[in-house]
């Protein structure tokens, strides 16, 4: 049976996952805008990933016994100043999420909840990889600055992005 501390921050990290996926929703849009099919499509598979970020925990929950509590998801911007600055606000996002996994770690083994803990260690290890995949992209787009032919390679690169692999059975 997972704690009550532990049930509401489970509870409040699967709607973190969820406006992940709204806000990379959001980017979807501000590159269909720009014309930047590849950039959109990376974004896509994104909030695709994080959907299942979410339905993983969610499930999780359901598994343990405990009541998943659906929270309010608050509206992501709109605009952003360009790709770059879309890409950089995607990587403060992603540190972002990193502390708030971390803290669920944290309770986890304060709480000595060893599966909780287990599963937290998989969002650890999936962090990384997302902060990397991001921050590569980022300083490519530094790279090119405001070079049209660069900025139409690094968009045609990003369009091979795959789909994600579904990860939301609680024991993946
Ligand atoms: Fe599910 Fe990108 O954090």
């Amino acid at each position: 049976m997972l704690s009550p501390k532990l049930l509401q921050a489970l509870n409040k990290q699967i709607n973190e996952e969820y406006y992940s996926s709204y806000l990379y929703q959001a980017m979807v849009a501000y590159m269909e805008d720009l014309n930047l099919d590849g950039c959109a499509h990376w974004m896509k598979m994104q909030a695709e990933e994080e959907h299942q970020h979410a339905l993983k925990i969610f499930n999780y929950v359901i598994e343990r016994g405990g009541r998943v509590q659906l929270l309010e998801v608050k509206a992501p911007p709109m605009e952003w100043d360009s790709p770059l600055a879309a890409f950089e606000a995607a990587l403060g996002h992603e540190k972002i999420m990193t502390k708030s996994i971390s803290a669920l770690a944290d309770l986890a083994q304060d709480e000595k909840d060893h599966a909780t803990n287990n599963l937290m260690q998989w969002y650890v290890t999936e962090q990384v990889e997302e902060e990397a995949n991001v921050d590569d992209i980022v300083k490519k787009l530094k790279l090119v600055g405001d070079s049209g032919p660069g900025l139409f390679m690094i968009d045609r690169e990003l369009k091979s992005r795959p789909a994600p692999n579904p990860v939301a059975d609680a024991g993946a």
